[in-house]
């Protein structure tokens, strides 16, 4: 194993990155690596998105079309590659619940087939990028990578597979792996049917917010700006630092669901009245909560913006950037919206608990 990658001049491969995080952290490590190369091998589902990728700089950005399923297309996209950053995934709740087996099938066995060839190829560095919701719901202190998991939901279990398989394979074969587990990401380029891109979105169509349940549930929030730069300064970091190692990446500031909706009526000037509460997720976890001490104390990574500024960048991109949204909530968006929300029970119109 390399002690140190020099990550700054290496081929990347980093698999599914024409999605939200993977897009964000591909323009920061052009900017930040000027020599590196990034190889991006993204299989374009609902959630990909090739305009993600659009102004970067051609030269040092090769675009492979194959799903991380398949071992041929894997071991071709990953020739000449040292490092691996395996942001691919389906990533969304609600649509495990309804279609489990993709999950499994992207989220644990797609990342045996990465494993398996980032071992015959002895790469220096292998990125899992998982959740913290494989911790289940946290409804005591922050959780610390020591602690059990306890996913409560399909998604949230098939991470756990790919997060276990990636630590199997540093544990068994000496693969230089690193498990990050961050916290709940929002930013620009953020597919429209997350939490809070569908709400800003929602509110700038006049159209209703549907808070599940009581609007209580609260996660950890992320800059994917700050997400992104954890994920480059642990690429940065020496072997002997980080290899075989699990972090936490979170913020440490909580907010509910109720919390973020009145900011971003508040931010885009519309009223309460387009607030619904409506049926929960089953299985809804209500908290999560993590405590990242240790990637601040090996690295001094710190989540810089607050999340009151973040949001507000946020919505101001949504609202310069409708030619990037639009066409997403008139293709499949639709049909999944009607699907996922049109037989939802109303309990209640406007804010309140
Ligand atoms: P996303 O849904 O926006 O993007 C996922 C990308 O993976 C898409 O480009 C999609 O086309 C691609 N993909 C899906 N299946 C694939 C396959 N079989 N082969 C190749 N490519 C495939 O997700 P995101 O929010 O950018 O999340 C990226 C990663 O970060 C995921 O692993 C997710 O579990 C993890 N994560 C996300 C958050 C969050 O808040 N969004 C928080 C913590 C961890
Ligand atoms: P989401 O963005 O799906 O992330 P996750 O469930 O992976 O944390 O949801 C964030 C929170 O927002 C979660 O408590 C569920 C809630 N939520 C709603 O109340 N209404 C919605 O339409 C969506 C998508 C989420």
């Amino acid at each position: 194993m390399a002690d140190a990658v020099r990550v700054d001049s290496a081929r990347i491969l980093a698999t599914g990155a024409a999605g939200f995080i993977g897009s964000n952290w591909v323009r920061m490590a052009l900017a930040r690596w000027p020599r590196a190369h990034v190889v991006v091998l993204d299989a374009l589902t609902y959630a990909g998105n090739r305009a993600n990728l659009a102004g970067l700089d051609e030269s040092r950005l090769s675009f492979i079309h194959g799903d991380i399923r398949e071992p041929a297309m894997v071991a071709k996209a990953m020739e000449g590659c040292d490092v691996v950053v395996n942001f691919a995934a389906e990533s969304m709740v609600d649509r495990s619940i309804d279609d489990p087996g993709s999950f499994l099938l992207t989220d644990t066995y797609g990342v045996f087939v990465l494993l398996e060839e980032a071992k015959r190829r002895g790469v220096s560095r292998f990125v899992q990028i998982s959740t913290d919701e494989v911790y289940g719901e946290v409804m005591g202190d922050p959780v610390t990578e020591e602690g059990p998991l306890l996913p409560r939901n399909p998604y949230a279990a098939s991470k756990a597979g790919g997060d276990r398989l990636a630590f199997a394979y540093s544990a068994t074969y000496n693969v230089p792996i690193i498990i990050t587990r961050c916290s709940n990401n929002y930013g620009p380029y953020q597919y429209p049917e997350k939490l809070i891109p569908l709400f800003v979105t929602n509110a700038l169509e006049d159209k209703p917010l549907p808070v599940y349940g009581s609007g209580k549930n609260r996660r950890d929030w992320i800059h994917v700006e700050d997400h992104c730069e954890a994920l480059c300064m642990l690429l940065e970091a020496p072997a002997a630092q980080v290899a075989g190692e699990t972090f936490n990446i979170g913020s440490g500031r909580e907010w509910d669901v109720l919390e973020i909706t009145s900011r971003i009526l508040e931010l885009t000037g519309k009223p309460a009245s387009l607030v619904q509460h409506v049926e929960d997720r089953p299985g809804h976890d209500r908290r999560y909560a993590l405590d990242s001490s240790k990637i601040a104390s090996a690295l001094g990574w710190r989540a810089k913006h607050a999340f009151e500024d973040g949001l507000a960048q946020t919505v101001r991109w949504y609202q310069e950037r409708r030619d990037w949204w639009e066409p997403i909530k008139a293709g499949e968006f639709r049909e999944y919206y009607e699907r996922m929300y049109g037989k939802r029970k109303v309990l209640r119109a406007g804010m309140g608990s």
